[in-house]
């Protein structure tokens, strides 16, 4: 990249202004088979020079008949520079915590790379626990290099904290398409500690300051600098559409209903709301509703939020990075100033903590890939062996939250899957985590009920008339013939509906009503 007059004028420390070379260069120091924790959240704020200058050399190398892969951790799901390109050359040898990139998703479905799915609130501590081996290499995309050599944070934090603490070496990206006036957006907790000195996180409050607005780098560990000028590339959502008002409007029904019962205030609590098409329109679907002085303590800045900050009835929102579509992220990226009071940006150790959504009674609302008709939710594979994207955030979410809600359309590809079924292919939130499902057919409050009562809920009000006579079947057959009543189940038929659709690219059964 070109070091233009404003790309020097961010590097303001003089040792680090003396590391400055191409991305060529700098990918030129890292090591084949290195563990590299780079930045990256929900396509912000990832290195994006640097990894396709090593997936050049990954190509070189492979012209010559040698082997070089390097493992990746970020924060989360990247942008096609770093994800993209890295798996395109098959570069990647083990990735984690969460993606979503198309072409890295077809290797691991592939068997070809390495994935390791984790809950985003352990990921630094496995680092800092030593689980995961030595890491060697931070890759880092900043806004700013301070005078004392202290940087601004980029669009996401992350694990920059602790992969620049853990690491034997870094590279800075120092990315002038950033704005500057991301500075002070940030708030970076050093006292974490790990166990058995780890002491309680002094946060009681959404929108609480409790750190510093700067990243510490250990200035000696840092052995390049690299210019960028690369706005991040995330995905449009889709647009919303009746499926989707119709959710929409049943959460807000229950929202209301809960305020009336006088169980949350009529500001609600604490909003989380995961990734994907149907949480982003699930927060707009609250504009339409009466509560004003909302807050959101969540992991990500989708378009939703952002227009519940503009009308005035989000007060703030902490998370750890944005996940904007394209042309909202031009918009708030030109604005960003207007939001330095609103938003606050924090590790993701601290987004995501136990500890803080215990605390402050998190409502969390999470997309769903499928419930069973006990409540077990499958948030990241395709029939049980394929996976989507990873568990994220959700289970953090979705196990310490005041309350936990799963929302997905009855069906999908166009009729052909239904989202409910008698047994998950894959569960990665039991029947003790999830509190509500709701698809636009309607919504199940599962609290307090026994698992019959639950199925029984989940199939009249949740599953498509489609399939709901061949629900109730297998249910009323399971309930005669289980083994045991607990949990009635046919065990030789539980999983038939996934095999029926990989055989004939349809789910739908004979109903045959008991
Ligand atoms: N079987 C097969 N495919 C299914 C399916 C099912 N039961 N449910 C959804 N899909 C497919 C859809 O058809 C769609 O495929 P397409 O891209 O080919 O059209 C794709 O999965 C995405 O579905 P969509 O309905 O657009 O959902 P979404 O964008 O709201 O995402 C998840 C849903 C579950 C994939 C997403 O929420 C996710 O990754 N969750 C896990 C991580 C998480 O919750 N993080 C939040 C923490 S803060």
């Amino acid at each position: 990249m070109s070091s233009s007059p404003s790309a020097s004028s961010r590097i303001l420390n003089s040792t680090l202004a003396s590391l400055v070379m191409s991305e060529d260069e700098a990918a030129a120091l890292i090591q084949p088979d290195s563990q590299i924790g780079m930045s990256g959240f929900t396509g912000s704020g990832y290195p994006k020079a640097v990894p396709m200058a090593l997936a050049r050399r990954i190509t070189d190398a492979d012209l010559r008949g040698q082997r070089f892969q390097v493992s990746i951790f970020t924060g989360a799901s990247t942008g096609p520079e770093l994800d993209g390109a890295l798996a395109k050359v098959g570069g990647i040898h083990m990735r984690l915590p969460y993606q979503s990139d198309p072409e890295t998703r077809k290797r691991i479905n592939a068997g070809e790379m390495d994935y390791m799915d984790i809950h985003l609130s352990h990921v630094a501590q496995y680092v800092e626990y030593g689980f995961l081996g030595r890491m060697d290499l931070a890759l880092i995309e900043v806004t700013a290099i301070l005078e004392d050599g202290r940087v601004v944070p980029s669009s996401s934090l992350g694990n920059n904290k602790t992969w620049v603490e853990c690491a034997d070496k870094i590279i800075l990206e120092v990315n002038s398409a950033q704005p500057l006036a991301l500075e002070g957006m940030h708030d970076i907790y050093y006292g974490l500690g790990l166990p058995p000195h780890r002491q309680p996180i002094p946060l009681t409050k959404p929108h609480q300051r409790i750190g510093s607005p700067y990243l510490d780098i250990p200035l000696e560990k840092v052995v390049a600098v690299v210019h960028t000028n690369t706005a991040d590339r995330s995905s449009p959502f889709k647009e919303s559409n009746d499926s989707s008002h119709h959710i929409a409007s049943h959460m807000l029904n229950f929202l209301e209903w809960e305020v009336k019962k006088g169980r949350i205030p009529s500001s609600l609590l604490p909003l989380q709301s995961g990734v994907g098409n149907i949480a982003n329109a699930v927060l707009y679907g609250l504009e339409a509703g009466p509560f004003q002085d909302m807050t959101a303590y969540t992991e990500v800045i989708q378009d939703g939020l952002i227009s519940l900050l503009k009308s005035g009835k989000l007060v703030s929102a902490s998370a750890t990075a944005f996940s904007l579509s394209p042309s909202e992220a031009a918009s708030v990226m030109s604005h960003i100033g207007d939001y330095k009071d609103r938003i606050l940006l924090r590790p993701q150790e601290i987004s995501n903590h136990p500890e803080i959504i215990r605390r402050l009674g998190v409502i969390a609302m999470n997309g769903m890939i499928e419930a069973d008709i006990y409540g077990n939710v499958n948030s990241t594979h395709i029939m049980g062996s394929s996976i989507q994207n990873g568990i994220g955030g959700s289970g953090d979410f979705a196990r310490n939250g005041y309350m936990s809600i799963f929302i997905a359309p009855s069906t999908a590809q166009k009729g052909a899957i239904s989202t409910i079924v008698p047994m998950a292919s894959h569960i990665d939130h039991t029947e003790h985590d999830v509190s509500v499902v709701v698809t636009e057919q309607g919504l199940a409050d599962l609290r307090g009920l026994s698992p019959t009562q639950r199925a029984r809920l989940i199939i009249e009000n949740c599953s498509h008339p489609d399939y709901r006579p061949a629900l109730r079947d297998y249910l009323n057959r399971a309930e005669r013939l289980s083994f045991g009543k607990h949990t009635p189940h046919l065990l030789t038929e539980a999983l038939s509906w996934h095999a029926r659709y990989l055989r004939t690219g349809h789910m739908l059964p004979q109903a045959t009503e008991a």
